[in-house]
């Protein structure tokens, strides 16, 4: 790397947009114009979906026409081939695989398929992020044998996954906290996931395309992977009266500690601090804050030692498996959020599309003598 450039485009400002602004040295994350706090106290998912893609908060009428968009019956079921296909793969197929898999071959069903056109590609946004549920949920009960659970028209987004995955009504304080999780995940900016939903876009391919590829990206351990590694930790931890030692041993042996730093924020993540709560509050109900007090402990230590801070992964994987949630479906529930904001970057591309094209600065050979076959 010469250097002009830190590699890994790092600070480099590749377009303007609307959607998203992250403050990191105030630790600050608004969309559209609106503080996350603020959103999380009084708005829901839904809600912040039709902000994302509409560019301002709904009306009454327009949130219940939305709400009932993203709630019916005939956006949120699959296809029975789709569900065919799911249960033609192995067992042991990851959820994040699953959802890859399932993204790319919903397009073969969807009537908008080959149609960029703005209104197309808000009727297919509309059914991935219905659909993108079901899908997980799906996989869910067809890994362990199990009949998929239909979806339920009357509930909102949270409920109804949450439902959908354990074959159980969910209690309201999982309701509310999975709901704030979404989001807090819904949109992040020029992310990884998110940049290569652009990249794919922008060569004027569909969006099921994008969305494909953003899951590929957010499926790798320094991006959305991150909140399954926290909970392995966790699990390795297993006592909060471990976790100093193994965090001292983990910090002495140069190890990266899943669900610290960012690129981006210099301060706490803002998502980490309203997730941290949420856990808590859930761990109480069920009567086990053991996973909240570990990562208290690793949040001190790391904090004090590397002076890098607690991101978004850190305490979602504890709230997520105090509502039954396995390890493995972490990240695709991150994309059953962030499908919101991809589809929203995805619409902002086309909207105003060219070509993400960069370039490399070469250091291989320029005039190597090529040698034939027989003399190398
Ligand atoms: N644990 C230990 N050290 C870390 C760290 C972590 N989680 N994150 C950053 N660092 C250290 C690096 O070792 C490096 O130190 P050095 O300069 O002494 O070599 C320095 O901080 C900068 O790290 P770098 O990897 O160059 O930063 P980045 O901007 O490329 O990476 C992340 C950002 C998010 C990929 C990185 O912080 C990370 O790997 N975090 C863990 C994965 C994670 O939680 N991802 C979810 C992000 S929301």
């Amino acid at each position: 790397m010469s250097g002009e450039h830190k590699g890994g485009l790092e600070d480099v400002v590749v377009s303007t947009s609307d959607i998203c602004l992250i403050d990191g040295n105030e630790g600050r994350l608004v969309y559209r114009g609106y503080d996350v706090d603020e959103l999380v106290e009084h708005s829901s998912f839904e809600e912040v979906v039709y902000l994302l893609w509409h560019g301002g908060l709904p009306t009454r009428k327009e949130l219940v026409a939305h709400t009932r968009a993203l709630a019916s019956t005939a956006n949120r079921r699959l296809p029975p081939k789709l569900l065919a296909i799911l249960r033609a793969l192995p067992r042991k197929t990851t959820p994040m695989e699953v959802l890859r898999t399932g993204v790319s071959a919903l397009s073969a069903f969807d009537p908008d398929a080959a149609d960029n056109s703005r209104d197309a590609t808000l009727r297919k946004s509309i059914r991935l992020t219905a659909q993108l549920p079901t899908l997980v949920a799906a996989w869910e009960r067809i890994r362990r044998g199990k009949t998929p659970v239909a979806p339920d028209p009357r509930l909102g987004l949270a409920a109804n996954f949450l439902a959908m995955m354990r074959g159980a009504r969910p209690s309201p304080l999982a309701v509310k906290t999975f709901d704030v999780g979404l989001i807090l995940h819904a949109d992040h900016e020029f992310n990884a996931s998110t940049f290569a939903a652009r990249v794919t876009a922008a060569t004027l391919s569909d969006v099921h395309s994008a969305i494909t590829s953003a899951i590929g990206a957010l499926k790798g351990p320094l991006h959305g992977g991150a909140n399954e590694q926290v909970m392995r930790m966790v699990e390795r931890i297993k006592t909060p009266v471990r976790a100093e030692a193994w965090i001292r041993k983990a910090l002495a042996d140069k190890a990266r500690v899943m669900g610290f730093g960012h690129r981006v924020y210099r301060v706490e993540d803002p998502r980490a601090r309203h997730l941290r709560r949420l856990a808590t509050e859930l761990g109480r109900q069920t009567g086990d804050t053991s996973a909240v007090e570990i990562l208290d402990i690793v949040a001190r230590l790391v904090s004090a030692d590397k002076h890098i801070y607690p991101n978004v992964d850190l305490y979602s994987g504890a709230a997520y498996a105090s509502m039954g949630i396995p390890t493995d479906a972490f990240t695709p529930i991150f994309a059953i959020s962030r499908v919101a904001g991809w589809t929203a970057h995805v619409m902002e591309q086309h909207a105003n599309n060219r070509l993400i094209r960069p370039r490399s600065e070469y250091t291989g050979s320029t005039h190597l003598a090529y040698v034939p076959l027989d003399r190398r």
